[in-house]
């Protein structure tokens, strides 16, 4: 599966999310050219405070025909919309609230509903006719990697992997990162995308990026490598820090 990633690394944090951002808009700009729309999964964390507003203002902004574009979700934190931890919430903040789109392009998971399965199942309906529209893929797949090695609410070993199989959405008890309930994409749904960019800053995920890349690994054990899309591209955008222990 290595040979299969692209990696780079760039100086420092600063670098790294301008071409993260940089990259998302030329990959966006090209789907968009060449079937007229794009579906994006979008993450949370750092992306929200780091990349997304790069997204959200000139020169990027003007770049991409928003109102072409969907917008999934590729985890949800289980926690109402108006909370402060709320990923849709976040990228409201900083990105969705400030380009061209509509509500009926944005695709929240539904974290009101008292049973997080009816959200998922929901979720599951919404994620798979969306693919069926964008001809079974998504077109970009943004996404972090914690420390731990987990991506997107895919935490290593979480029983919830296990179970995955043919799901597009999975519902994640007890995570180990807070809030411990959460709704993911599956390594299933991610795998439709035509690229998906692992965007990774910091000393404190070193290791976990090289175990990621290193030539053998259990993905139960290092989630990102179950993200390995036959029909699209993985790159691997790291800061130094980040890269730190690759080959080490
Ligand atoms: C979330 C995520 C999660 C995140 C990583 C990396 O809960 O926000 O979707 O998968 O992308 O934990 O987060 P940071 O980039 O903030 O370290």
């Amino acid at each position: 599966m290595t040979e299969a990633n692209i990696v780079r690394v760039y100086e420092d944090s600063e670098t790294l999310y301008r071409a993260a951002a940089e990259l998302t808009t030329a990959h966006l700009k090209a789907a968009i050219g060449e079937r007229g729309r794009a579906l994006v999964a979008l993450s949370g964390g750092s992306l929200t405070s780091r990349l997304y507003p790069l997204l959200a203002n000139p020169p990027l902004r003007d770049q991409i025909d928003w109102p072409t574009l969907s917008v999934l979700f590729a985890d949800e934190r289980y926690v109402p919309f108006d909370h402060p931890d709320n990923t849709c919430r976040a990228t409201h903040q900083s990105l969705l609230d400030h380009v061209p789109v509509v509500a009926e392009q944005i695709f929240p998971v539904a974290t009101y509903y008292r049973d997080p399965e009816q959200a998922a199942a929901i979720y599951q309906q919404q994620t798979a006719a969306l693919l069926q529209a964008h001809n079974g893929h998504l077109d970009v797949a943004l996404l972090g990697m914690g420390p731990d090695g987990h991506t997107a609410s895919l935490f290593p070993r979480h029983p919830a992997l296990l179970t995955a199989t043919d799901e597009l959405v999975i519902v994640v008890r007890d995570a180990p990162k807070p809030p411990p309930l959460r709704i993911s994409l599956t390594p299933t749904a991610l795998n439709t995308a035509r690229l998906v960019v692992f965007v990774v800053s910091g000393a404190d995920k070193a290791a976990a990026v090289a175990a990621a890349l290193a030539e053998r690994g259990d993905p139960l054990d290092h989630p990102t490598r179950a993200i390995h899309p036959p029909a699209g591209r993985v790159c691997w955008l790291l800061d130094r820090a980040g890269a730190s222990a690759i080959d080490a």
